[in-house]
C-alpha cells in the first residue's frame, strides 16, 4: 500500500505518520509539505520522529514539496509519476484557526487545498480510499448537552462559532461531489488535547487551554458540561485501525463518547492536585465573560456581579500586573470557552464496534500524565498566535 499524507508536522499528521511507517504493509509514505527545498522538508519530517525517538526509514517517507495555497498544486501532484501508484490518500493538512482574523486563510486551505487535492485524487488510477479527517464539532452550536451521532452531519442548517468548523464540514460535502462513496472515508475527531502517555505531548495547541484556565483560576464556563477529548496517541491509533478494519460504514467519529468524556470540574480537580498553591477554581457563569473584559479595561460598573469575586480579581492583578495581558488571554480563550460551554459527546459505537479499540481514557485521569508539560508552557505566547 502507497500512502500520501498531508499535514505530517501537524499534531495529528505528525501521530499519523508516526503510526503509519510502522504499519509493515505500507510501502511508502508521500507526505506533503510546504517548504522550499527537499533537504529542509526530510529536516522537518526526521523531526516528527525525533520528538518521541520513533525509528526514520528514509526508504519509506518520501517528502513532496507543495503548498494547500499553490495555484498549481493540482498539476504538479499530476506530474510527479512516481505518486500514480497512490492507494489512499489520508488528508489531515487544515487551517485549525479559531480566530476571525484568519477566516480567508481557513477558507482558502480547507476548502481551496482540498478541492486541489480532490482534482489530483480523482483522476488517480489505484485509489482506494480518500481518508478526510474532518472534525466532529461540524453539528455546530445548536446542538447541544446531548451525544451527536455520525448520521446529523454535514447539515447545511447548522450554525457555526467559527469559520473553521463551517469549513470543514463544506470539505466532507466536497469530497461527496468528487469521488464514489465506496472511496470515501471520514474520521471525525473530537478535541484532541496532549497525549496519554507520559512524554512530551506533540502540540501544545489545546493545552495552551487548560494551561491558561489553569492560570486564571476565575471561569466563566459550565463546569458540568461535558468535554468529549482525547489524546493524540488514541486518535493516531484509531484512526490507522480504521482504514485496515472491515468497516460498515464510511463516517467515523474518533471521539471519548458517554464512558470516556470528562468535564471542566473533572480537569480542574487534576489540575489543582498538581498546581495545589493557586486558588482554587472557581466557575462562574458565561454571561459574565462580559463584565471580566470591561474589568480587564477598567470600565466595569460599581454594582457588577463580578465584584463578589474580588479575592479573584486581586489574584489576578497580583499574577498578570498588566490588565491588556488578561485581556489578550481571554481574547485567545474566547471561542474555547463557547465550546466548552456546548456539552457535546460523539458517540463512539462505530468505532468501538468496527475497529475493536477499547474506549479512550477520560482527560482528566491521562491528563495527570503531562503536568509538568502544561507547567511549562508559555500562555502569553499562545495568545498572540490563536
Ligand atoms: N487538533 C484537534 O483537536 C482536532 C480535532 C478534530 C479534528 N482535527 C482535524 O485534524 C486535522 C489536523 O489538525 P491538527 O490539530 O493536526 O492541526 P495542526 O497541528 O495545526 O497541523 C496542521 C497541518 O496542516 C499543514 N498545513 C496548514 N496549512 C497548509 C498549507 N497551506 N499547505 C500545506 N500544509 C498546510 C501544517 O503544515 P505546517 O507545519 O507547514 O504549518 C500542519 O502540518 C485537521 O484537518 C483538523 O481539522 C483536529
Amino acid at each position: 500500500m502507497n500512502v500520501f499524507l498531508t499535514g505530517a508536522t501537524g499534531l495529528v499528521g505528525g501521530e499519523l505518520l508516526v503510526t503509519l511507517s510502522k504499519r509493515s504493509e505500507i510501502n511508502k509514505i508521500y507526505c506533503l509539505l510546504r517548504s522550499q527545498t527537499v533537504e529542509v522538508a526530510e529536516e522537518r519530517l526526521k523531526k516528527v520522529f525525533c520528538l518521541h525517538d520513533d525509528v526514520y526509514d528514509d526508504n519509506k517517507i518520501v517528502p513532496v514539496l507543495g503548498n494547500l495555497f499553490d495555484e498549481n498544486l493540482t498539476d504538479s501532484l499530476k506530474d510527479n509519476a512516481m505518486m500514480n501508484d497512490v492507494d489512499v490518500i489520508i488528508h489531515s493538512a487544515a487551517n485549525t484557526s479559531f480566530s476571525r482574523f484568519n477566516d480567508d486563510a481557513v477558507e482558502k486551505a480547507n476548502i481551496g487545498g482540498l478541492t486541489k487535492i480532490l482534482m489530483w485524487a480523482k483522476q488517480l488510477p489505484h485509489l482506494q480510499t480518500f481518508l478526510y479527517i474532518g472534525t466532529a464539532t461540524i453539528c455546530g452550536k445548536d446542538v447541544k448537552d446531548r451525544v451527536v451521532k455520525e448520521d446529523e452531519s454535514p447539515n447545511l442548517n447548522a450554525t457555526h462559532l467559527v469559520k473553521y468548523t463551517y469549513t470543514k464540514m463544506k470539505g466532507e460535502l466536497l469530497i461527496r461531489e468528487h469521488l464514489p462513496e465506496d472511496k470515501i472515508l471520514i474520521a471525525r475527531p473530537s478535541i484532541i488535547m496532549g497525549d496519554s502517555r507520559p512524554i512530551m505531548p506533540r502540540s501544545p495547541v489545546i493545552l495552551w487551554a487548560m494551561a491558561t484556565i489553569n492560570h486564571l483560576r476565575l471561569i466563566p464556563v459550565n463546569e458540568h458540561a461535558q468535554l468529549d477529548i482525547i489524546p493524540v496517541d488514541y486518535a493516531a491509533e484509531a484512526i490507522v485501525k480504521l482504514l485496515f478494519a472491515k468497516r460498515k460504514h464510511s463516517v467515523y467519529h474518533i471521539s471519548a463518547g458517554e464512558t470516556g468524556s470528562t468535564t471542566a470540574l473533572r480537569l480542574s480537580k487534576t489540575l489543582e492536585a498538581y498546581f495545589d498553591e493557586m486558588p482554587p477554581f472557581n466557575f462562574i457563569n458565561k454571561s459574565l465573560l462580559n463584565q471580566v473584559k470591561h474589568w480587564t479595561k477598567g470600565k466595569l460598573q460599581p454594582d457588577s456581579e463580578l465584584y463578589e469575586y474580588r479575592k479573584y480579581l486581586e489574584y489576578w492583578k497580583e499574577t498578570f500586573e498588566d490588565k491588556s495581558k488578561l485581556r489578550l488571554l481571554f481574547t485567545g480563550l474566547d471561542p474555547y470557552l463557547d465550546f466548552m460551554e456546548l456539552g457535546h459527546v460523539f458517540d463512539n459505537n462505530r468505532l468501538l464496534e468496527d475497529v475493536g479499540i477499547a474506549n479512550s481514557e477520560p482527560a482528566d485521569v491521562y491528563m495527570a500524565n503531562s503536568m509538568n508539560f502544561v507547567e511549562k508552557i508559555d500562555i502569553l505566547e499562545g495568545a498572540i498566535d490563536p
